[in-house]
């Protein structure tokens, strides 16, 4: 890959940006020296009820794995998250959101807010919910799942938000291994036009998951749905007859503040857990600094509350610093391709925060619908859940940014709980398609398969050499995944799954993941939970499923499938196959191509050769490299065939 040019930090934006470059290489280097002093100081960001004594407990050695962070502190999130604003800003909006028609509006300010948040907490304190018990969120991105969270945090109950594109039986198995006791969802959401049938869905995950003593329906449609009495309450009806204060408790600074589940390399979702005190200490001052915001900026980032983006940067981290931010309910394309455009324009959004996936199949559109609208109130632009190819980068800081607006690469994940990697503007100049330097006290180190660290200009294993405040602290009901996934395969060093290239500035470029992961339009998915899905249907012997290059999503779905002997292959059953995939995880991850494999290549031990698959998939028939382990020759060659008659156009569809 070819140096890309570098794009300086504009002069003006320096000089009133929170950090510049000197402040940037003084506080870096101090934070990796004094870690342990940075982040007590960062601390200071928060309300505490007691103070903690010690700042940082940690090891990542295999046996004696230990993450804590001002470990013997208590606070309580939903204080720190809007009680402190209220003096200031009762009469603010906090959350400017619009609904999926245009013509649907709210302002939502912070007295608003907060009372909603005590009548909720009041109302899930009487349905027996206590201090440590999870309950699950399900709803579309309205005021309703922010004023659910916080409700959660107030109580000291643990939130687990389930992304509302989930199928039922995604979230059944969410609800399951999480023992939720109450639900909280909505008649329906909307998007793009569309109606989804989220309580729907719900009645059919609880017909399974009968231990869910309560529903909290929000109103959202108005749509006649189902409603079980006794089990069912309306959230506005509930809220209306709640107790308006509900005092916020105090919890451990390890206590945990939310579940929030990710596709892993074997079948079952991992429900990475966050805790409360090192979470919000690195989002709340991570959020303010890398998207440089100052008092008064709107800020807005297009994630569905049902990631961990959302958690981190659209919801903790604006609550934390008093900030106004944009909520979105529906798509970029709907009623026109010139939607986010249009919002921009209406709230004067300052900072804007998105994944490469949707600037590229917005890029897709032309120019036209962009220039439109005013977007002169934009100031920093965000990317992340996926590399950003050169490409997109440059439309996106020219067409968007207008070409004066620094693009914060944010390289992070679930298991991060914030930002590792990302050029802090006004103090890193861009590289497109690069995801910048560590933030503060973080240590990134690059290492070969033999777990020796690569210096200076290397290409590798992406590790972080030391622990960070918001990182999980486990894997629910599941302590020995949590160590095998991300401790055990370079011992000393947290594992990323990531592939990364260092430059000779000091530069990170995410190369991908090097494990059975696949990244659909910024969507984790495991390839595994993929396979279960395809095989559960009952015309399937077996399916293999690779990631393959996909000019709008990034990576799109590629099934091989294999059915059972006597069974025909046809289009009906391959549309079978792709609902069932729908229905078993969610439209997230309805497969691009299915292609019929008669058999699958395996080797002698009758391991599936996911390489050659991969090879195949992305139209790479050059060279398979050394094809000798595989048990029959004639098996690659019919995948070759076949792959080579099929129209692969990327778009969507079966060949
Ligand atoms: C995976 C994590 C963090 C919020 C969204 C995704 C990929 C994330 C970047 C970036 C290149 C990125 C990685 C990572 N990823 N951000 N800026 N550049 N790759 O969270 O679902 O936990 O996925 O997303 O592969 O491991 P997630």
């Amino acid at each position: 890959m070819s140096e890309p040019e570098i794009h300086p930090v504009p002069p003006g934006f320096a000089a009133r940006a929170h950090v510049d470059a000197a402040a940037y290489a003084a506080t870096y280097r101090r934070s990796v020296e004094d870690t342990e002093g940075f982040w007590c100081e960062q601390a200071a960001f928060l309300d505490w009820i007691t103070p903690f004594t010690q700042v940082k407990d940690t090891s990542f050695a295999l046996e004696d794995l230990r993450i804590r962070w001002f470990a013997d502190g208590t606070l309580n999130a939903s204080h720190n998250c809007i009680d402190r604003h209220l003096p200031a800003k009762a009469d603010v909006p906090a959350i400017l959101w619009e609904g999926d028609d245009p013509a649907e509006r709210r302002t939502v300010t912070w007295g608003e807010l907060a009372d909603k948040v005590n009548r909720l907490a009041n109302v899930l304190t009487g349905l027996g919910v206590r201090q440590g018990d999870v309950v699950t969120i399900y709803l579309p991105v309205i005021p309703e799942a922010v004023v659910a969270m916080m409700a959660c945090v107030r109580i000291g109950a643990v939130h687990s938000v389930v992304f509302s594109g989930f199928s039922a039986e995604a979230l059944a198995d969410r609800i399951a291994d999480a023992r939720a006791k109450v639900l909280i969802t909505a008649d329906e959401g909307r998007r793009g036009g569309r109606a989804v049938p989220l309580k729907r869905n719900a009645d059919r995950a609880l017909e399974r998951e009968r231990a869910v003593a309560h529903v909290v329906v929000v109103r959202r449609s108005g749509a006649d749905v189902p409603f079980t009495p006794g089990r069912d309450l309306w959230y506005d009806e509930a809220v209306a007859a709640a107790a308006p204060h509900c005092p916020p408790v105090a919890v451990g600074a390890e206590d945990p503040l939310f579940i929030l589940y990710t596709s892993g390399s074997t079948g079952k979702p991992k429900g990475l857990v966050h805790t409360t005190g090192g979470y919000l200490v690195h989002t709340g001052t991570s959020w303010r600094t890398i998207f440089d915001w100052h008092e008064g900026d709107v800020f807005w980032c297009t994630a569905d509350v049902g990631w961990v983006t959302a958690h981190t940067y659209k919801i903790y981290g604006p609550l934390l610093n008093g900030a106004t931010s944009v909520l979105f309910e529906g798509v970029p394309t709907w009623p026109d391709s010139s939607r986010w455009w249009s919002i921009i324009e209406r709230y004067r959004v300052n900072i804007f925060y998105t994944a490469p996936t949707a600037i590229r199949s917005l890029m897709r559109e032309g120019e036209e619908p962009v220039r439109r609208h005013d977007l002169s109130s934009l100031r920093v632009l965000g990317s992340v859940g996926e590399p950003i190819n050169p490409e997109a980068w440059r439309w996106y800081h020219r067409v968007v940014g207008g070409g004066r607006c620094p693009i914060v690469d944010t390289y992070w994940q679930t298991e991060t709980g914030a930002v590792l990697l990302t050029p802090i503007p006004g103090a890193v100049p861009n590289k497109p398609g690069r995801a910048g330097k560590p933030y503060f006290g973080i240590r990134p180190v690059v290492v070969d398969a033999a777990n020796a660290e690569l210096a200076g200009p290397a290409e590798g294993n992406l590790c972080f050499a030391d622990s960070w405040p918001a990182q999980a602290r486990t894997i629910l009901h599941d302590h020995g995944r949590f160590l095998r996934t991300y401790f055990a395969p370079f011992p000393g060093r947290f594992f990323t799954g990531d592939g990364a290239s260092r430059d000779a500035d000091g530069y990170y470029r995410i190369s991908g993941r090097v494990d059975d992961v696949i990244n659909v339009s910024g969507h984790r998915l495991g390839t595994v939970e993929l396979e279960s899905a395809i095989a559960s249907h009952p015309a399937v012997a077996e399916a293999a499923v690779v990631g393959y290059p996909h000019p709008v999503k990034g990576q799109g779905v590629f099934a091989y499938v294999t059915l059972k002997g006597g069974i025909a292959e046809s289009e009906g059953l391959r549309g079978e196959i792709v609902t069932r995939v729908r229905d078993r995880i969610g439209p997230i991850a309805t497969p691009d191509v299915v292609q019929w494999a008669p058999a699958l290549p395996k080797n002698r031990a009758g391991k599936i050769l996911r390489r050659i698959l991969s090879k195949a998939a992305a139209g790479d028939f050059a060279d398979f490299g050394d094809t000798s382990t595989v048990a029959d020759p004639d098996v690659v060659a019919d995948i070759v065939a076949r792959r080579r008659a099929a129209r692969v156009d990327g778009a969507a569809g079966v060949p």
